[in-house]
């Protein structure tokens, strides 16, 4: 079903963007459904009398329920534009999504900026979240204390124990991007729509988060789009990884990542195959044995 000019009835607040429901009553959303992009392009108009811009072309790709794809290529590629188009948070100038054949899914976005309310707390951000969820899923209500318990819980396996009750502006960018990685886990969507999520944690984070990110996809089973900068990630976590070209972004290529799991985020990386489908990905940027030419990475 085409999503053509889709309108996101949740997109209105920067927390609803994160964790929006991609039309109709979430309550009825497909879980599980493979996701389905078909031949998508999307323009942005200009001002004046300048051309729009074509910044992802006629982009086609399925993610199985439960599958993790993660998608790379060069900076300015298209690859956020296509994140939000899947979303339903920018209009596509062709081609449809779907999700279990419908075009409504419960969905858990993290963004490049992380876009949590800064009037309210680390826990009252993720507190947010939860409540969404419990009242679209189980049709119910939580307490306060109930409430407030889960955030906590939830942003200590974040490693954000002791800033709960701090506010965004008090927090650094990593401790900003896992409350907003905190808060799409809260949400408990079907799918994930990430991009470039742990950019902005230091290396020992990124691990801890890494590793309950995938943990917590073997007990769920979510399917996730991931748009990644680091080559190393993408075949560490993902099923497959999905390389774009240049802009507008178009599909080049799709490496299978036949690593098998349960996988550890940094440990994977010793994998016998890592090196071989790590290599195959640089080759299809372009950067073979190390040649720094080409826009990449
Ligand atoms: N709101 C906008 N209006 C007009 N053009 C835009 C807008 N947002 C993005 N673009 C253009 O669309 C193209 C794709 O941008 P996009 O942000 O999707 O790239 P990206 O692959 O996510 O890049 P990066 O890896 O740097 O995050 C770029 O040429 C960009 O300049
Ligand atoms: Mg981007």
């Amino acid at each position: 079903m085409s999503v053509t000019n889709a309108t996101h009835r949740s997109a209105g607040t920067p927390a609803a963007s994160q964790t929006a429901t991609r039309r109709g009553d979430p309550a009825d959303a497909s879980r599980g459904g493979a996701l389905v992009v078909s031949g998508v392009s999307v323009k942005y108009q200009s001002q004046g009398d300048e051309q729009p811009v074509l910044a992802v072309d006629d982009v086609s790709l399925e993610a199985a329920p439960g599958e993790f794809v993660a998608i790379v290529g060069p900076s300015g590629c298209g690859k956020s534009t296509l994140l939000k188009a899947v979303a339903g948070l920018l209009p596509t100038s062709s081609g449809s999504v779907s999700f279990g054949g419908e075009t409504q899914a419960r969905l858990g976005f993290v963004f490049q900026s992380d876009a949590l309310l800064p009037w309210k707390t680390a826990a009252e951000n993720v507190e947010i979240a939860i409540k969404m969820s419990f009242r679209q899923v189980s049709k119910g209500r939580l307490s306060k204390a109930k409430l407030q318990e889960k955030a906590i819980e939830l942003l200590e396996q974040f490693g954000l124990g002791e800033s709960t009750h701090k506010y965004p502006a008090q927090l650094s960018g990593g401790m900003r991007k896992r409350v907003a990685l905190a808060r799409a886990v809260a949400y408990e969507p079907s799918a994930f729509l990430m991009d470039e999520p742990f950019s902005a944690l230091d290396a020992q984070t990124r691990i801890r988060v890494g590793n309950f990110f995938l943990r917590m996809l073997e007990d769920l089973g979510q399917t996730v789009l991931f748009v990644t900068h680091d080559i190393e990630e993408a075949v560490a976590m993902a099923d497959r990884v999905i390389v774009l070209s240049k802009g507008p972004g178009r599909v080049i290529e799709t490496i299978n990542v036949t690593i098998p799991r349960p996988r550890d985020y940094h440990d994977t990386r010793f994998h016998p195959l890592f090196k071989d489908l790590q290599q195959r990905v640089w080759d299809s940027l372009g950067y073979s044995q190390g040649a720094t030419s080409g826009d990449g990475e």
